[in-house]
């Protein structure tokens, strides 16, 4: 562990690689505790006079070294565990050979080569590799790769590395064995993998649109392979949607899939050899829920999309991170919007980037898309890289539409194959391509915090026109005090008294809108539509065309209307939710203070509306029942949270539609049971969604009618879905049902592990005041373990991050639990302690009690020693004034 002081990368400081590397031979031999790895590196100067060679290093022991085929002499070179430098390199191209030792038994950061239960595998995203070899680790510097992997055939039956498989056998006289694996596209370092273990696994195939066939392979422990049958299914669908939507095809002879138990993250998109969180792999109906299903399909897409958007085209540099994740998350997001329902995927997008980027942008880990400014790289696998930079993608394809942006894509693709390159360089395309200038929009990319966007509506009957005066602000963000305005592009509607989009033309020329989206680009800006009889209701950043805060002067009755009729299927959905959020918020503000909280006739009026329309599809109609959060209503409030308030006022309105809606709600959970086998198809997945909704508002007054209905649905469920629907219903009262339901499913799947996170979650999140007490006692549980990511992000996580109450206790002792857990990792696993910790972000946003212990927490968190880079950094970012 590194806990001198962190240094800091700047974006201004970037400069080309005085060295390049051509081809590397890499010649690795397992072991569990003494993995030997002979890298043979063919360097090229840059630069003359060459530079000296200085090659990035990370817990390294050198063994040898040579150079063109002589041993490097002492006085030629100095080595550290994080440093390799030759200071007096030839000024001609050479070959280095080193040769390290590293123990991958000990390898507890999970970065680098190391052991996921007994197999060995890597993590290489963002700097990895130097934990294996010396190398020039930086993105910027692409090889062709040869890799020779050897290991005990017992131990490691198979062997995998990135690119095609070209030898392979016996070490005659021996019990090992070995393979030779060669990519043939160059690549940095971060995207390098390897494998060995006993892994089980299921081929498929699949030909190319230009006839070419691609070996597909999904490895898993043995016994396993039932639960990849979906990962492969889904795979293959992104296989051919990516060369349907974007005309890309798949490039090697074979593409593999490999799910381990032990993963800092998500997945890992390694050249041709992709590594999976086992989580986003593994699925059956009896083990995965509809979300399981969802999400796996889009890990899956995701990874294998970034062959094109982050393999074939990388990134020059880390502060170049949103050019491959952020596009590839748009990629991921429209492949999923064609696979299932389009509005309700932008709905649930649309939730999360809210929950999670919303709220970074408004404290103290805000950062732009393009951070300018690093300590700890890791730390900036963030919601506003990935989800906002999806939705800078979006705008672009907004602002040219849709024919130059598919072109710009094409040139993008075609200028840029084999290169490491810049968010100017994307960017560029679309310009050349859309005939529009991007030198504003960039700021999009520079600019942290969320817009504020405020909308006053005028109608005037004399002159028949209809005025939207805009004005759009930016908050000030950390290190960014002023900022310059945006190009925001608004797709909008009027609508007239029926709910009927008016035709919308410029009052002053008698230009139709385009495409039906204003573009504003001033601090303050009105737009007149003409034509127009009587006050028409405005309905604002349809399909949440760009990711900002509105503001309007919107009635309640305008909202109803919105609700009912918007043929923008998002904005009937936002008009649902902004109609039930203000009804929160003002409860909230009165139980505060003691006064009778309200009731809104309409908010029932209109989900009783949404429960009697059996034409709405079902997946839409149970995301119009969803009210806002807890934490969505905490961001609302914005300053002075309380979260019992919140938790209160929301319980309030919960029981009382129960009580409103008891008979629609019923009706609606029978018109949704199926019989028939379970499929994880859209369509089952949304009736099953609406049935649980209405399932889990039904209890939500705790009638005993509504929870024998769920622990009959409990027992008697045929699938994953229904039966942990039931149990979560289930965990928010406390009845005798509760514990019955929770030992049961311990019994039933306490040999899944993956299932058993579930179990760990679940009660993790149960809103009552023993719960922490609760989540101590598991904490001791003998299935629970620190070096498992799952298991902690399971219990700790969860805690932390979907338990507003019971994490923010008055008495601070939820801080104070989730400071010692994260300490207590921190020694083991740096990255997941730093992201357990950002739990901490909102804390200036908490009423003056709470924010006092959780700035307690934060600062003995920052006072221990030792701490990791990564610890550290989220730490006093956090704290900054
Ligand atoms: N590039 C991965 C993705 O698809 C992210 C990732 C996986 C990662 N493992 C990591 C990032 C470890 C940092 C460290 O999004
Ligand atoms: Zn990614």
């Amino acid at each position: 562990m590194r806990s001198e002081q962190p240094r800091s990368v700047r974006l201004s400081d970037y400069h080309p690689p005085r060295w390049r590397i051509e081809t590397v031979k890499l010649d690795v031999a397992l072991d569990a505790t003494r993995t030997r790895v002979l890298a043979t590196l063919a360097f090229v100067p840059n630069e003359t006079p060459a530079a000296p060679l200085v090659l990035d290093g990370d817990e390294l022991t050198l063994a040898s070294i040579r150079l063109d085929g002589f041993e490097l002499p002492a006085e030629r070179y100095e080595a550290t565990p994080d440093r390799l430098v030759i200071a007096d390199p030839p000024p001609r191209p050479f070959v280095l050979e080193i040769e390290t030792i590293i123990d991958p038994s000990a390898n507890t950061q999970l970065m680098g080569l190391y052991r996921a239960g007994d197999t060995y595998c890597t993590q290489c995203e963002a700097e990895g590799f130097r934990r294996i070899t010396y190398f020039l680790d930086r993105p910027d510097i692409m090889a062709v790769y040869t890799t020779r992997i050897e290991a005990e055939k017992a131990e490691a039956p198979v062997l995998l590395a990135n690119g095609n498989l070209v030898e392979g056998g016996d070490i005659e006289g021996t019990s090992r064995h070995f393979a030779v694996w060669h990519d043939p596209f160059p690549k940095p370092s971060y995207l390098f993998a390897l494998v060995g273990g006993r892994l089980g696994g299921i081929e498929d195939n699949f030909v190319t649109a230009s006839g070419r066939s691609v070996k597909l392979m999904v490895f898993v422990e043995p016994g396993q392979e039932k639960r990849a049958h979906y990962a492969m299914e889904a795979l293959k669908r992104s296989m051919r949607w990516d060369e349907e939507a974007f005309g890309r095809e798949y490039d090697l002879d074979i593409f593999m899939i490999v799910a381990v138990s032990a993963f800092n993250m998500g997945a890992m998109e390694n050249k041709g050899l992709n590594i999976f969180n086992d989580k986003y792999v593994l699925a059956t109906a009896d083990t995965a829920t509809d979300a399981d299903f969802a999400r796996i399909e889009a890990v899956i897409a995701h990874e294998y999309f970034h062959n094109w958007t982050g393999d074939r085209i990388t990134c020059r540099d880390w502060f170049q991170l949103c050019l491959k994740e952020g596009l590839t998350v748009f990629r991921d997001q429209e492949f999923t919007s064609d696979q299932r329902s389009r509005p309700v995927k932008r709905i649930t997008d649309v939730r999360v980037l809210r929950a999670q980027q919303f709220v970074e942008d408004s404290g103290p880990l805000a950062h732009p898309v393009r951070p300018e400014v690093y300590r700890e790289i890791n730390n900036f696998y963030t919601a506003t890289v990935y989800e906002k930079g999806a939705e800078l993608v979006r705008m672009i394809k907004t602002l040219v539409g849709p024919t130059a942006f598919r072109a710009g894509m094409d040139l993008y693709f075609a200028r840029h194959d084999g290169q490491a390159v810049t968010i100017e360089d994307f960017v560029r395309c679309f310009a050349e391509t859309g005939g529009l200038d991007f030198e504003q929009f960039m700021r999009w990319y520079r600019q942290a915090g969320t817009p504020e966007v405020t909308v006053t509506i005028r109608h005037d009957a004399a002159t028949r026109t209809c005025s939207l005066e805009i004005a759009q602000t930016q908050p000030a963000t950390p290190g960014q005090p002023v900022k310059e305005p945006l190009v925001i592009p608004l797709a909008i509607g009027l609508l007239d008294a029926d709910g009927r989009d008016l035709p919308l033309v410029f009052a002053d020329d008698g230009r139709p809108l385009e495409r039906g989206v204003i573009v504003l680009t001033k601090p303050a800006e009105t737009f007149v539509f003409g034509g127009i009889e009587a006050r028409p209701v405005p309905s604002l950043n349809r399909g949440f065309s760009a990711p900002v805060k509105i503001a309007a002067n919107l009635t309640t009755a305008d909202l109803r209307l919105l609700a009912a009729h918007d043929g923008d299927a998002f904005n009937r959905w936002q008009a649902v939710q902004t109609l039930a959020s203000a009804l929160l918020t003002a409860n909230v503000g009165a139980i505060r203070t003691g006064k009778p909280p309200q009731q809104d006739r309409g908010l029932v009026a209109a989900l009783e509306t949404v429960l009697g329309d059996t034409a709405l599809e079902p997946d839409f109609a149970a995301q119009m029942l969803a009210l806002p959060s807890e934490a969505d209503i905490a961001r609302d409030i914005g300053r002075d949270v309380d979260p019992d308030a919140i938790f209160a006022a929301r319980r309030r309105l919960r029981g009382e539609l129960a009580r409103e809606l008891g008979t629609a709600l019923r009706d609606t959970y029978r018109r949704m049971v199926t019989d028939g086998p379970y499929s994880p198809d859209a369509e089952g997945a949304g009736r099953r969604a609406l049935k649980n909704a209405c399932l889990d508002l039904l209890a939500a007054d705790g009638t005993p009618a509504a929870i024998a209905l769920a622990a009959r649905q409990y027992q008697n469920a045929d699938n994953m879905t229904d039966r942990m629907a039931a149990l979560s219903t289930l965990a928010l009262h406390p009845v005798p049902e509760r514990q019955a339901a929770l030992d049961d499913f311990y019994r039933r799947y306490q040999r899944d592990p993956l299932v058993i996170d579930k179990w760990f979650a679940l009660q993790a999140t149960i809103p009552e005041e023993s719960c922490l007490e609760h989540v101590r006692e598991l904490s001791r549980h003998q299935a629970f373990s620190l070096t498992n990511p799952n298991r902690v992000r399971a219990l700790i996580g969860s805690f932390a991050q979907a338990n507003q109450t019971q994490f923010n206790r008055l008495d601070g002792a939820g801080y104070r639990f989730v400071a010692d857990a994260v300490l207590d990792l921190d020694a083991r696993n740096p990255q997941v302690a730093a992201r357990m910790m950002t739990a901490f972000r909102s804390w200036r946003a908490l009423e003056p009690g709470r924010r006092e212990c959780a700035e307690a927490e934060l600062r003995r968190v920052g006072a221990a020693t030792p701490l990791s880079n990564d610890l550290r950094d989220i730490v006093e970012r956090s704290l900054a004034p």
